[in-house]
């Protein structure tokens, strides 16, 4: 029994699940090239039937989520959200804007009610009818027990608490459950009114990136600061950690203007540092009262927040949990799963999934990829090579950059080496010209590297465990900074990819590295250009090549060179 998840608003997507096994998962930027598309996922759908060789009508369960005032409102007046996608994308500046903020923030608060549950319904039957689904049943999952499911059922533990923590769905901005005994119970619920992840939001947009977005580049650009002593931070008061809840004081539009009083003053990476120690001691006690009430050590958790490196980091070093786990798809890209997982809980009683591999989108054979190089004749010099790792690697240890482009796309935000650019990550020099000629990055914001199992115990004195999904920050041993000092923070930790058996390819590649230069790391960063979502196709390989001037691409078992 397939069970097909649709999530339609910010990174929309589809998921079909069957059984135990998650089969294909994919969001919609991935075909239309609008990086974190907004809308009904028609594509997404229709490679997701396709790739599996089924039809509409083989799925009789379709499980969609969100039906809060904001969302419905942007289902019915769709000019809505392609209105707000522009205008938190910084595209362009509407009139009135402090209005509409405000207004923004009291509407997405709304909880979903038995209007906006029955019109959400309706317009998802009627999109899915146009795509020949025509008996099916439908089920509504709430917001954040979409994120929840995807966390719990992903997580392999068979009891743990989970957490989520975001922006906003559904009325709330977080929750606490429990998974135990095949059962996910929600325990608590985090209001809207009171949510970390807007707070984030707010002080992103205040220094001048996108909400949604660039939240990232406000923790790394923290790391800059002087460290602002917690009594001194005005902004750790705003909340207060009730239990296993949070609580405020202030509207969101209050603290929109607080946060906004502050930055008029503040050093922009000292206003970044404040607000991210806000997050992480706010994050902290609701994590250890967490534990402390359920009795549980096992700790897995997903929404938006969860994306945040540094607070997870903080999370596993200070709350004295047993073990962890990160959804790797965080955010609300991750929902169209979520509540695959969680109408296949309810339908089947399925709540543990195998998922080692998060290689889920599309795949492209030799012979598809040769048809695409032979068009491309006249910019490229190609050949099939018997050994693409091999030599990869040796130009990898001759600190040349290459694009690798290698089986199913990967799910989430994250490259994970099948569709990565590769560089030393020894060499400051190569990380410096990948960042100028390809990914145009801040200067404050570092890149991460992919490694084997192996070697992690060497480079990083706090390692725990293998993680293949790049959801953990780690800590560079001292002396071995130089090595990998490419692929650290300034203040040396670093997002690792920790690989035992889940890319074949790419650990035979990473092994050649460890026999020529001593560690099995290389630096991993996203295969596109700057501002464009991660490649797909071997089309968008090609373009993204030809764009950014790189010499090297090691696509399929074909070597690929400029000419
Ligand atoms: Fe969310």
């Amino acid at each position: 029994m397939y069970v097909l998840g649709l999530w339609d608003g910010h990174d929309c997507g589809a998921a079909i699940v069957k059984d135990d096994k998650i089969l294909v998962a994919v969001n919609e930027e991935r075909f239309t090239k609008n990086k974190l598309e907004i809308g009904f996922p028609t594509q997404s759908v229709e490679f997701c039937l396709k790739s599996l060789e089924i039809k509409a009508n083989d799925i009789m369960h379709v499980a969609i989520n969100t039906s809060d005032v904001a969302k419905t409102l942007t289902r019915i007046f769709p000019a809505v959200k392609q209105h707000y996608y522009q205008f938190r994308r910084r595209k362009s500046k509407p009139a009135f804007v402090n209005l509409k903020r405000e207004f923004k923030y009291k509407v997405t608060e709304l909880p979903p009610n038995l209007i906006t549950k029955q019109i959400s319904k309706t317009y998802f039957r009627s999109q899915l009818q146009k795509l020949g689904f025509l008996k099916f049943k439908l089920h509504l999952v709430d917001h954040h027990m979409a994120h929840a499911a995807a966390a719990a059922f992903t997580s392999g533990f068979d009891e743990a608490v989970i957490i989520t923590l975001d922006g906003v769905g559904d009325g709330l901005s977080g929750s606490v459950n429990v998974l135990q005994n095949n059962q996910l119970k929600k325990i608590s619920d985090i209001p809207a009114t009171s949510s970390l992840g807007i707070f984030y939001e707010q002080a992103t947009n205040l220094l001048g990136m996108r909400e949604l977005e660039d939240e990232g580049k406000v923790m790394a650009l923290s790391d800059y600061s002087y460290k602002v002593p917690d009594k001194k931070n005005p902004l750790m008061k705003i909340f207060k950690v009730n239990g296993i809840t949070i609580d405020t004081d202030l509207s969101s539009w209050q603290r929109y203007k607080l946060l906004e009083k502050v930055v008029w003053k503040a050093q922009n990476e000292d206003f970044a540092y404040m607000v991210q120690k806000v997050l992480e001691v706010k994050a902290l006690e609701l994590f250890k009262n967490a534990i402390k009430k359920t009795g549980m050590k096992n700790v897995a958790w997903a929404g938006g927040v969860a994306s945040n490196i540094k607070n997870s980091m903080n999370v596993r070093k200070e709350t004295g949990l047993k073990d962890w786990y990160v959804f790797p798809h965080m955010g609300d890209g991750g929902l169209a799963l979520g509540s695959a997982l969680y109408t296949n809980y309810l339908l089947t009683g399925t709540s543990k999934y195998d998922f080692k591999s998060i290689y889920l989108g599309p795949g492209y054979s030799d012979k598809e990829i040769k048809k695409v190089l032979d068009r491309n004749k006249k910019w490229l010099n190609f050949k099939k090579v018997t050994d693409i790792a091999k030599i990869t690697a040796e130009h990898l240890a001759n600190d040349k950059i290459v694009m690798w482009f290698q089986g199913r796309m990967e799910y989430g935000p994250r490259a994970l080496g099948n569709r990565s650019i590769l560089a030393s990550a020894s060499s400051k020099a190569v990380k410096d010209k990948l960042n100028v000629h390809l990914k145009k990055r801040d200067w404050f914001q570092p890149f991460c590297p992919s490694l084997l199992a192996e070697d992690a115990p060497k480079l990083f004195s706090d390692y725990d465990k293998p993680d293949p999904f790049m959801t953990m920050g780690y800590k560079a041993r001292p002396e071995m900074v130089e090595n990998i000092i490419a692929v650290l923070n300034v203040d040396n930790s670093a997002r690792p990819q920790v690989l035992t058996d889940e890319n074949p390819l790419y650990i035979k590649m990473l092994k050649y590295v460890q026999e020529l230069t001593g560690f099995g790391i290389v630096l991993n960063t996203s295969f596109n250009i700057h501002g464009d979502p991660i490649v797909t196709s071997p089309e968008d390989a090609i373009s993204a090549m030809k764009r950014g001037g790189a010499n090297y691409m090691a696509i399929g078992n074909y070597w690929a060179t400029l000419k």
